[in-house]
């Protein structure tokens, strides 16, 4: 199992000591209730760097008010073994209080990235990963930190603080790891009814058909429209579906260069996020 740090000057003397004998470090933050999605951040993390810190921190900060964070699924013991199987040499556990101790003040604002897609459907969300990823990075000094395309808005937002901040860290995007259906591994889904399970997949199943549509570069209207409505007939209410340069996140009415399809949507209480590169 890897080394377990909870509070800051034990994390930092073992840093300070990797650091010293000039060895890679890698972070990879998570919330816990780890999946393989989580566990491939971390076997990349082994593939590139001497020193491998898996974060888990469930922040309160980028949940709002009607948002699952008290009923979050928190397993720590099982996520401390699977850490160590998938080869992590020490976990940061800090407590709430450590990150956000009585008359903290502070907070990262992204424009731009954030006003589109998932913003406007969780006001502060970002807000509160820019600030936690900003303490994650400062507290661990990582050279490298891996982040999933899965949540693709939040690693663009992250790239664009830390490239704002001029933080001394590599931000590197993973490729999303799926299940055989092509539902995308998420903590959430373990809140899927059979029914919604069953169903789920078409997600991504959609997101695919708009970026074969999309690759010749005709006009996507169509085919976002048609995939909207594909995806309420079987019972997701949809917040959002869109093609969007794959920098900026704005909308594209044809592609010609990076793009991204991406959707939210709810099926029934469970929040669905997912998006392929066209
Ligand atoms: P969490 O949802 O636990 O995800 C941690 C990391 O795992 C994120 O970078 C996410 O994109 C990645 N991930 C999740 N599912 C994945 C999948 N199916 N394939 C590949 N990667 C996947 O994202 C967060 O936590 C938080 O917002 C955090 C960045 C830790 C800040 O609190």
């Amino acid at each position: 199992t890897p080394q377990r740090f909870s509070d800051l000057p034990s994390l930092r003397r073992s840093v300070a000591g990797w650091r010293k004998a000039d060895e890679r470090i890698v972070l990879v933050p998570t919330m816990g209730a780890l999946h393989e999605g989580h566990l491939a951040l971390v076997a990349e993390a082994r593939r590139i760097g001497r020193r491998v810190v898996a974060s888990i921190f469930v922040n309160p900060t980028q949940f709002g008010p009607n948002e699952d964070y008290s009923r979050y699924p928190r397993d720590l013991e099982t996520d401390l073994a699977l850490l160590g199987r998938a080869g992590a040499d020490a976990a940061w556990t800090p407590h709430v209080e450590t990150m956000y101790p009585p008359g903290f003040a502070t907070r990262i604002d992204v424009a731009g990235l954030t006003e589109g897609l998932c913003g406007p459907f969780r006001p502060g969300h970002f807000s509160g990963v820019a600030t936690v990823v900003t303490k994650l990075l400062n507290q661990v000094q990582p050279d490298v930190a891996l982040f999933g395309e899965k949540d693709f808005q939040q690693l663009r937002v992250i790239q664009q603080a830390v490239a704002d901040l001029d933080l001394p860290v590599e931000i590197r995007g993973v490729p999303t790891v799926r299940e055989a259906d092509g539902l995308a591994l998420s903590s959430r889904n373990r809140y899927l009814s059979p029914e919604e399970r069953a169903v789920a997949p078409r997600l991504h199943a959609v997101l695919t058909e708009i970026a074969a549509a999309a690759r010749g570069g005709s006009p996507v209207a169509g085919p976002v429209a048609e995939g909207r409505a594909a995806l309420e007939a079987v019972g997701f209410q949809v917040q959002y579906l869109a093609v969007c340069d794959a920098r900026t996140l704005g909308p594209v009415e044809r592609v010609d260069g990076p793009t991204r399809v991406l959707v939210a949507g709810f099926l029934g209480r469970t929040r669905l996020i997912d998006n392929v590169a066209v």
